[in-house]
């Protein structure tokens, strides 16, 4: 059997989660998590389709790994997550050294073939069925094929899974078992130390799945198809999640969902939304901060923007992509939505909770977008006056609608220009948002060691120490490393646009 595990995670913090799942599940069959691909018996790959850039260096890193399994075939490699989903079979032609290849709803599985595999079972394949043609992944007589079909919907609750990891894994402290989120589910590259080291990076903190697969079939995006349809997860099955984990120590909880504003929870006689979610999680005892993410601009009612107001412990802090700020775009994306009725839903938002920090994604560069389509997407950028915004060149991804109505027509150095030029209006909206905290005492959740303070000497009494304020916004510190997982004030000294610096008081 496999000891020593790798696993490299890219895209969505669905697969930061599912990654965390994955290795809690693996470390209780015995495996032992490394820093290293070299030293790993199995190299694992979690994968996002969203971007083909991101599907790009996934394919160039299998190929790297082409001479290593030369010369260690026990090696065993294996591809997970939404990349596995999208291209199954492709994923062995392209690298037949490749030993696993399982989808986001089939990571249930992924103990049993490791072992399979191991077992000298030959390489294995686990997907569910193609959303979008409705007809599975063409099989092949060298593979075989785990699984046709997406697992029922009771299967993918908590499933008796069981969510955290042994007391006795290094740097873990007594985290102990924790019965709650799945593992058989269902895209910033995790791979810094700590993360390999535990499950969950920090234990005070923790994402929550409350929702699975997405519905809306916005025209560019390929999660409809690899994640699957939109199911809700009961409310008392996530409370029960919560509270576990609110009794570990953990302050901090990010529900989790692809619309999570469009949570909807009908397994009782009321159908139970994202606010009445949060009135719920509200009273588990010893959380500190609710937060959720990604919303959908259409789903942003004002009971759900009454309940951020109205419970202190909810995060003032949303997330609400726009992706374009003209109509004909919107409407060719079929976001649902007009420019308008987006900037009504910011002043709703603004009037509503006047301390709200909204951030959004934007795509630019979207098939037909001409000079004054992107021109209205800078002004709604400027006057949306956002936290952040993630800015994306379109990438068209095969079998959505967008790839197949419309030709990929804005040359890329023009979708490069425009990144560029709204990510620089972005950022001089940031750093003049961010001057006003200058001087000011903001409360902090501490993470633990910044990526320089992670460098400095363990023997340091105060080293470069990380946290966030409720409205998402990083902060930096000197302190001692025991800070890690306290609520503090710090003072802000200075702040650039994407972070404020400061001093404990
Ligand atoms: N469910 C979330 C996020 C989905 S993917 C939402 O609906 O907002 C994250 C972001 O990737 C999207 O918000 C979008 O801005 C971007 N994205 C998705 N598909 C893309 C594509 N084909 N090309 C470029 N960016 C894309
Ligand atoms: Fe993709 Fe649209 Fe669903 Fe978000 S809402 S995951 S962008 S289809
Ligand atoms: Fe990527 Fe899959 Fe998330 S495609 S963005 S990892 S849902």
């Amino acid at each position: 059997m496999p000891r020593r595990l790798y696993i490299h995670t890219v895209g969505c913090q669905m697969n930061v989660l599912d990654s965390e799942l994955v290795v809690a599940e693996l470390l209780r069959a015995g495996y032992e998590l490394v820093d290293n691909p070299r030293q790993a018996d199995a190299i694992l790959f979690n994968t996002c389709s969203v971007r083909q850039h991101a599907e790009d260096k996934i394919y160039s890193a299998l190929g790297r790994l082409k001479h290593v399994k030369d010369r260690q075939p026990q090696k065993i490699i294996g591809v997970l997550g939404c990349m596995a989903q999208k291209d199954g079979q492709k994923i062995f032609r392209r690298a037949p050294h490749v030993d696993l290849v399982i989808g986001p709803g089939q990571l249930g599985r992924l103990p049993a073939l490791l072992e399979q595999i191991a077992a000298g079972g030959g390489p294995r394949m686990a997907v569910g069925l193609d959303r979008t043609s409705g007809v599975g992944w063409p099989g092949s007589s060298g593979h075989r094929r785990e699984a046709l079909v997406d697992e029922p919907p009771e299967s993918r609750g908590s499933g008796g899974s069981l969510r955290s990891t042994p007391a006795t894994r290094p740097g873990f402290g007594d985290f102990g078992i924790c019965a709650g989120s799945i593992i058989n589910h269902q895209s910033s590259i995790i791979n810094h130390p700590r993360r390999r080291a535990d499950a969950r990076p920090a234990p005070h903190q923790a994402m929550v799945r409350i929702m699975f697969g997405c519905d809306k079939f916005c025209t560019y995006c390929v999660v409809p198809a690899v994640r699957g349809p939109e199911q809700s997860r009961p409310a008392v099955e996530i409370e029960a999640e919560v509270r576990c984990l609110a009794e570990q120590g953990c302050l901090e909880v990010t529900l989790l969902g692809q619309t999570v504003n469009s949570y909807r929870d009908q397994s009782s006689s009321r159908t139970l939304r994202l606010a009445d979610l949060l009135y719920r999680l509200h009273d588990v005892a010893g959380l500190r901060r609710l937060k959720f993410v990604t919303n959908h601009p259409r789903h942003m009612t004002r009971e759900l923007l009454g309940a951020v107001r109205d419970l202190p412990k909810v995060s003032p802090y949303l997330h609400v992509p726009a992706q374009s700020g003209s109509n004909r775009i919107l409407g060719r994306m079929k976001r649902g939505y007009t420019d308008e009725q987006y900037r009504e839903m910011l002043a709703e938002i603004r009037s509503t909770i006047p301390a709200a920090a909204v951030t959004s994604d934007f795509i630019v560069g979207f098939p037909g977008e001409t000079d004054e389509d992107y021109r209205q997407t800078v002004e709604l950028v400027r006057i949306g006056r956002f936290k952040n915004c993630f800015i994306f060149k379109y990438s068209p991804r095969p079998k959505t609608k967008a790839a197949e109505l419309y030709e990929d027509d804005v040359p890329d150095g023009l979708k490069r220009q425009r990144n560029n030029e709204l990510l620089a209006i972005q950022n001089a909206i940031s750093l003049e948002d961010n001057q006003p905290f200058v001087g000011r005492r903001v409360e902090v959740l501490v993470e633990g060691p910044s990526k320089v303070g992670r460098k400095q000497a363990l023997d340091n009494d105060a080293v470069q120490l990380v946290g966030r304020t409720v409205c998402d916004q990083i902060v930096v510190f000197d302190g001692p490393r025991s800070l890690a997982g306290r609520i503090l004030p710090v003072e802000v000294q200075r702040a650039d646009a994407v972070t404020l610096f400061g001093t404990l008081p």
